[in-house]
């Protein structure tokens, strides 16, 4: 099946993600050689960014992948951090929501509290975006039972990470990101990937399992038809 990564720190140079050039034309083969033929590059926002820079460098990107295959689809997004000030970054385009659409990647510190959460997603909700929560799987205040529920019910989208599928049955970690995916709390899959080592892209494994476990309609939504949404800057992304 052919994936679209809506999560991937492959821009060189610009954050913790891809060191240069070289490591990101290595990221994108391995995407390929994973199945991916589509990916939103979003790197981290932070205060004072060159917005043409990214752009420009998401050009340079797109060139190489092309190089591949020339379906091969670069976008630019962003994954933003929680502050007080992210709205106002947003609307000034200071800060960049997912390939131009009303999708916003946003990313919490592990230890956040569910109001703040809450409370900031409905805040970009309220204010015309469709928050997309990065890596839920992260946020401790979402395992409290029915609270991932609570905040896609009031208007939020849930993103979690291809690894953290996989992995061993009996780790209990692992178990609870299975179960949301079976509940249908989960929207959208992204790799994440930050370089060819530890935090390469890898989506085979996490793969695997879902063939195994999830409907191939339901499959089908969380790996292309949901991404594609995003790529055409279409609503309507339900549970
Ligand atoms: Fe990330």
């Amino acid at each position: 099946m052919n994936i679209i990564d809506i999560h991937a720190h492959i821009l060189p140079g610009v954050d913790d993600g891809s060191a240069d050039l070289d490591e990101s034309r290595k990221m994108l083969q391995e995407a390929y050689s994973q199945g991916i033929r589509a990916i939103i590059a979003t790197p981290h926002y932070h205060r004072g960014q060159d917005i043409d820079k990214l752009k420009e460098l998401t050009g340079i990107l797109r060139q190489e992948a092309q190089k591949l295959d020339p379906g091969y689809g670069i976008f630019l997004g962003q994954e933003l951090m929680d502050s007080e000030d992210i709205l106002d970054e947003l609307r000034k385009g200071h800060a960049l929501t997912m390939a131009e659409s009303r999708y916003v990647l946003i990313e919490f510190l592990p230890n956040v509290s569910y109001s703040r959460l809450y409370q900031r997603l409905r805040q970009l909700k309220m204010a015309g975006y469709l928050p997309i929560a990065a890596h839920a799987e992260r946020y401790g205040c979402l395992r409290e039972e029915g609270r991932i529920e609570e905040v896609i019910e009031g208007g939020s989208l849930i993103q979690m990470n291809y690894r953290s599928l996989t992995g061993n049955i009996l780790n209990k970690n692992t178990r609870w990101c299975r179960r949301q995916v079976l509940r249908g709390n989960v929207h959208l899959l992204g790799t994440d990937m930050h370089n060819t080592g530890a935090r390469a892209p890898r989506t085979r494994e996490a793969m695997a399992w879902l063939e195994r476990h999830c409907p191939k309609k339901e499959l089908h939504r969380l790996v292309k038809k949901y991404p594609e949404y995003i790529l055409n800057k279409k609503e309507g992304i339900v549970r």
